[in-house]
C-alpha cells in the first residue's frame, strides 16, 4: 500500500505548543506529515520571515521521524497534489474555529474532491493559544514560555529586544 501523507498547512508565525501538539497527534496517524508554511500569506507583515519559521519548526520537530517541513505558495490543493498527499490536517480549538475551517475544507473539496481534510483537537491546555496572542502577550512583557517551544522563546527574545521572559 502507498504511504499515507498529509499536509499540515499554516502561517506558523510563530509555531506554538498547540501546533506542536497537533503535529505529534497527526504524526501518529499518518505515515508522513508535511508541515507546510504558506509563503504568500495575506495576514499582514509577519514577525518572523519564512526561513526563520522554517528553521524554528525544523528544530522543534527534529525528534519526529516522519515529519518534514516545507513551504508553499498559491493553492493548497495544488501543493497537496504535488506532494502526493491524501489529506490536509487542521486543528480545531473551539467552536469559533469551526466556521472558517468548514469553509476552507469545503472549498478545498470543491477544488480537489480527492483531498480529505482531517480535523484534530489539540490538548485542552492549548485551546486558547494562538500565534497572534503569543506575539501580543510577549510584546507586552508577558511570559509565554509554557505556550511555545523553548527555541521559539529564544527567537522571540532576539526579535523583540528588551523582553526578557
Ligand atoms: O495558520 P492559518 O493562517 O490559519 O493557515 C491558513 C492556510 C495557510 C491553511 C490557508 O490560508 C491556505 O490554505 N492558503 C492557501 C491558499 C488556498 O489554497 N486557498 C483556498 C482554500 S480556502
Amino acid at each position: 500500500m502507498e504511504p499515507i501523507r498529509a499536509i499540515y498547512p499554516g502561517t506558523f508565525d510563530p509555531l506554538t505548543n498547540g501546533h506542536l501538539d497537533l503535529i505529534s497527534r497527526g504524526a501518529k496517524i499518518v505515515d508522513e506529515l508535511v508541515v507546510a508554511i504558506l509563503r504568500n500569506s495575506d495576514k499582514g507583515t509577519p514577525l518572523f520571515s519564512v526561513p526563520e519559521r522554517e528553521e524554528m519548526i525544523r528544530e522543534a520537530t527534529r525528534d519526529f521521524g516522519n515529519v518534514r517541513v516545507a513551504t508553499f505558495d498559491g493553492l493548497l490543493v495544488e501543493f497537496a497534489r504535488e506532494q502526493k498527499a491524501k489529506a490536509v490536517l487542521r486543528g480545531i480549538r473551539a467552536i469559533s474555529d469551526y466556521e472558517y475551517e468548514f469553509q476552507m475544507a469545503m472549498m478545498n473539496r470543491k477544488l480537489d474532491p480527492e483531498l480529505e481534510t482531517l480535523f484534530m483537537m489539540p490538548a485542552e491546555k492549548y485551546t486558547y493559544v494562538s500565534s497572534r496572542l503569543i506575539k501580543g502577550v510577549f510584546n507586552l512583557g508577558g511570559d509565554v514560555s509554557a505556550l511555545v517551544p523553548p527555541n521559539v522563546v529564544e527567537r522571540l527574545k532576539q526579535k523583540v529586544p528588551g523582553k526578557r521572559k
